[in-house]
């Protein structure tokens, strides 16, 4: 479905991703059109194993299709071998994991730094943006600490700075409240939200629905396909939660 008239980040035409286990084929996804738009914000909803994960790791240029087409920014990333895949990812995609994947060794500054590395920046600059970054998701009393000085909530907002800090095209977020409580969990949506106001493309996977509300756009997954994808006040997840 388009969104809007905007433009289009990702267009994906009838992609498929087939893993093959022994003798078995496994339909992770089987047959996925989508269009995202600049500026959306995105929940995918579904049952464990129908598909989110990997649809999350394609659009992120971590996996490749098995079958059909997927056009980031208006390139086909399916022409695309392994170090423009790298490159692309780097400049494009900001990821989010529900684990926060820091280095323990690291403190929160060179955690961030650390996707400005491979794009030829200098020492300084490095360490200007990180911090920059660290102040815009909350944390500029945090710089200097490392992950295990930090709470969850807070590790969550290190992960969102570094994912932010190369002004990625698209923020991508598999299940980031997945290990937090309530209270933190809804910090780190009001942060998504600013993010959001503030022109940010997110498409964050989740399978609460209180978490899935926040975002604009509902697509919901079932092995391997999207079988509803509609505005968020159209979305059972809405009227649930608001008893209509
Ligand atoms: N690397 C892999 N090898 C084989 N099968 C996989 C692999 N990754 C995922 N799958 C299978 O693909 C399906 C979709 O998985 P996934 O995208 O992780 O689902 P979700 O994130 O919605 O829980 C599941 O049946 C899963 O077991
Ligand atoms: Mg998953």
């Amino acid at each position: 479905m388009s969104k809007t008239n905007g433009e289009m980040i990702i267009r994906l035409k009838d992609v498929k991703r087939i893993y093959k286990v022994g003798v078995e084929h496994i339909h992770a996804l089987d047959g996925v059109s989508l269009d995202v738009a600049k500026n959306e914000y995105v929940a995918v909803m579904g049952h464990s194993g129908s598909g989110k994960s990997t649809l999350m790791n394609l659009v992120g240029c971590l996996d490749v299709a098995t079958e059909g087409a997927y056009e980031l920014n208006g390139q086909d990333t399916t022409k695309m071998g392994g170090s423009d895949l790298a490159r692309v990812r780097n400049e494009q995609i900001g990821f989010v994991f529900q684990s926060f994947e820091l280095l323990p060794k690291l403190n929160a500054q060179k955690n961030v730094e650390l996707p400005l590395i491979y794009s030829k920046i200098g020492w300084l600059t490095r360490a200007k943006l990180a911090k920059k970054t660290l102040h815009r998701v909350g944390l500029g009393e945090r710089i200097k600490h490392r992950p295990n000085q930090m709470s969850g909530g807070e590790k969550q907002r290190v992960a969102i700075a570094r994912a932010l800090v190369c002004n990625p095209s698209i923020l991508l977020a598999d299940e980031p409240t997945g290990n937090l409580d309530t209270q933190t969990s809804g910090e780190i949506m009001e942060l998504f939200a600013e993010l959001h106001n503030d022109g940010q493309t997110i498409i964050m996977v989740t399978h609460e629905a209180d978490i899935a509300r926040h975002a604009k756009r509902i697509i919901r997954m079932s092995d391997g396909k999207i079988y509803s994808d509609l505005p968020t006040g159209q979305d059972p997840a809405y009227k649930e939660i608001n008893g209509c």
